[in-house]
């Protein structure tokens, strides 16, 4: 049986990091993508030393001609078996109110997190049918909660969550998958809360054997809590 590729978005640091190692581990050979192309390639590189295979490629998810190469090299590796939709942004920071949010800062942040995952995913899908494979897209419980000071992070969340139930509900040779991971001590999780102490949270690999689960099992499309998937790991 050929080698399964996933795709990993944000995958030079944090959960995506995390992810697309805990993925190699499961045997997954990867692409992967983040702005940043050297935290990018040495995330990558940390993936090979431990055998595992990655195609890296730098740029921006809400890039066309940069999704467009990703789906390319998904195209040149013959198959795709996941797309995990993890790159992501907060916004303005610190968190500014509904009242006064600037525009520009709403459009940029629902072009990452909702517009690019969605056209992504409409690129791959060609793969992902084929190949019986699954949409893995990261959101969180902003999308659900009222959290002052989260209305344009957690809005945009909330449209990746919806877009997600609808693909379930069309795609039925595609598992659809739309998860919150639960806070985690990331380069985001930092910029939400500027200047405080978030050591006390979980590091992004404590959550991996949540998704490894999901993917593994291959659990039936919907909304999962990584909390939830393994209690033990929160
Ligand atoms: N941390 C938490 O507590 C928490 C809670 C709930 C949900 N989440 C979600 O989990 C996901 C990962 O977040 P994280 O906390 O791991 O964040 P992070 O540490 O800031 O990592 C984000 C990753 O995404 C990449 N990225 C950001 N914007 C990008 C873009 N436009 N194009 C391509 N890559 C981009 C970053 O690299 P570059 O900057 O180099 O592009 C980095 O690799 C996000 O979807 C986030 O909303 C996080």
């Amino acid at each position: 049986m050929r080698t399964k590729i996933a795709l990993v978005t944000g995958a030079s640091r944090g959960l995506g990091r995390a992810l697309a190692a805990g993925l190699a581990r499961e045997g997954y050979a990867l692409i992967t993508d983040a702005r940043n192309a050297a935290a990018l390639e040495a995330a990558a590189q940390g993936i090979r030393a431990q055998g595992g295979t990655v195609t890296a490629l730098a740029g921006d998810v809400a890039d066309p001609a940069h999704r467009a190469a990703l789906s390319r090299a998904a195209g040149q590796a013959g198959r795709l078996d996941l797309l995990v939709n993890n790159a992501g942004t907060l916004g303005a920071s610190p968190l500014p109110a509904l009242a006064d949010y600037p525009v520009d800062d709403l459009r940029a942040a629902f072009e990452v997190n909702v517009i690019a995952p969605i056209a992504l995913t409409q690129l791959l899908l060609p793969l992902l049918r084929a190949s019986g494979g699954a949409v893995l897209n990261i959101t969180s419980d902003a999308a659900a909660e009222a959290y002052a000071g989260w209305g344009g992070y957690g809005a945009a969340k909330a449209a990746l969550e919806q877009a997600s139930n609808v693909l379930a509900a069309e795609e039925l040779a595609v598992r659809v998958w739309w998860a919150d991971p639960g806070d985690l001590r990331t380069e985001m999780h930092q910029q939400a809360f500027p200047g405080e102490d978030i050591s006390d949270r979980p590091v992004p690999e404590s959550v991996v054997p949540a998704f490894t689960r999901l993917v593994s099992e291959r659990l039936p499309s919907g909304r999962y809590r990584a909390a939830h998937l393994i209690p033990a790991a929160r």
